[in-house]
């Protein structure tokens, strides 16, 4: 099948002039010969790419392409199916953006293009891509980060004495995990995740029971979280809970039982955070809604979790703006290497600053992920990269750190 592939980079500083043209010369052959056409645009610093040909050789070209080390910071802008070439040309096209001024360079590439490109394709989705990303606003449209290896881990270990156990006879147990500010080093909460009476899943603990029954185990549960945040003295940190929506509104008094539990176990409203998934809370917005107010008006902080994953993310932020945004892991995977995630991503960061919301990053596991979401203004963060969830402990943390320091830093 036809298929068409757009990605863009930055030349690594080594790569000269006579260098791009070797490159470019050995690629025409190659691509020649395994049936793919299409254009590169060079503007002395990135490079945008568009391939076409059969989807196998493309992804076999691709790969190889994504390796090379005369560039980095590959990052997938399309992928999609067409019914024709846009690029039927004899050999794939090289448009030198240097030496064009800003408003220059889409007229430019059009010039370029116009001979081989179908014109009724003017108003097609690649082109467009291919337009923004090689004109002035395109670099503007990519957060520009660090490389992943200029970074490394380095473990901070657990407090002594915290190691992760079972706690006997406890119908529900929790597991730690922080969420982190990776620059200035702080642990700013403790998500506490739900375990069975044995250190299992949520599922585990939730299948046998009714939904009203399974309403009720959750709110109660939560008094053995905060009770366990209590004695792990977690400090300035907060304690982060889930609830379903409809625990809080379909328990009788809810907040009230939860206000009671927190103070029982000695710790104040303003150190409790609850986060609620967006899946439930939208088929009874208004209960929902006096819900959170309770929360709020009893200083309560709320989180959105998993915003991205569900089906009600964009009204339920703009019903109800929570102090946290938890953006789900199935749109940061990988963000490194996917454009339209980081422009999603980016919107999502830029709506969050406008409305005061901190946004933070759930399941980062890779120092690339870490690198890519701390450019785009990301400062939580939460996942396997810093530390995994401990049973009824504290667990070790991993911090990012720079290698090495930047001049005059
Ligand atoms: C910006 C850039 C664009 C490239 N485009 C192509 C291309 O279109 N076709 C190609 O065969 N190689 C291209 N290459 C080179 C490949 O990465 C690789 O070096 C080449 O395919 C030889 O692979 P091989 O050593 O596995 O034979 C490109 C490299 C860079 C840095």
């Amino acid at each position: 099948m036809l298929s068409t592939l757009v990605y863009r980079s930055r030349a690594s500083a080594q790569l000269t002039e006579e260098g791009i043209h070797q490159l470019l010369g050995a690629a025409r052959l190659r691509n020649k010969s395994i049936g793919v056409t299409g254009v590169l645009l060079f503007d002395g610093v990135h490079f945008v790419q568009l391939l076409e040909g059969p989807e196998r050789a493309l992804d076999g070209l691709f790969d190889t392409i994504r390796q090379d080390r005369r560039h980095h910071h590959v990052v997938q802008l399309l992928r999609d199916y067409a019914p024709l070439r846009r690029f039927d040309g004899d050999e794939m096209l090289m448009v030198d953006l240097r030496g064009h001024g800003a408003e220059e360079a889409s007229a430019a590439i059009l010039n370029q293009l116009k001979e081989q490109v179908d014109p009724t394709l003017s108003d097609d989705r690649v082109l467009k891509i291919l337009l923004l990303h090689a004109g002035p606003g395109g670099a503007a449209l990519m957060a520009e980060s660090d490389l992943a290896s200029e970074w490394r881990c380095v473990a901070q270990p657990a407090p002594a004495g915290t190691g992760e156990h079972l706690l006997p006879g406890q119908p529900y147990q929790f597991a730690l995990q922080p969420i982190v500010d990776a620059l200035r080093r702080e642990v700013t909460s403790f998500e506490c995740l739900l375990r069975s009476s044995t250190g299992g899943s949520p599922e585990q603990l939730f299948d046998s029971l009714t939904p009203e029954q399974r309403y009720v185990a959750d709110l109660e549960s939560k008094a053995f979280a905060f009770q366990l945040a209590s004695r792990l003295k977690i400090e300035d940190a907060k304690v982060s809970v889930n609830l379903f929506p409809m625990s809080l509104i379909g328990v009788p008094n809810a907040v009230d039982r939860l206000l009671g539990q927190i103070s029982a176990s000695g710790l104040r409203p303003s150190q409790v955070i609850v986060e609620v998934t967006e899946q439930e809370a939208i088929s009874r917005l208004d209960a929902f809604g006096a819900a959170i107010k309770q929360l709020r008006k009893a200083g309560i902080g709320v989180a959105i979790d998993d915003f991205g994953a569900g089906f009600a993310g964009l009204s339920l932020l703009a019903e109800f703006q929570p102090d946290k945004l938890k953006i789900d892991r199935k749109i940061l995977q990988n963000i490194h290497l996917d454009g339209s995630r980081q422009a999603i991503v980016r919107a999502i960061v830029q709506a969050c600053t406008a409305m005061g919301i901190t946004p933070v990053a759930e399941g980062v596991e890779t120092l690339e992920e870490f690198c890519w979401l701390s450019a785009a203004g990301v400062r939580r963060f939460q996942g396997y990269l810093f530390a995994r969830p401990a049973l009824n402990a504290i667990p070790a943390i991993s911090w990012p750190e720079r290698i090495r320091e930047l001049p005059g830093a």
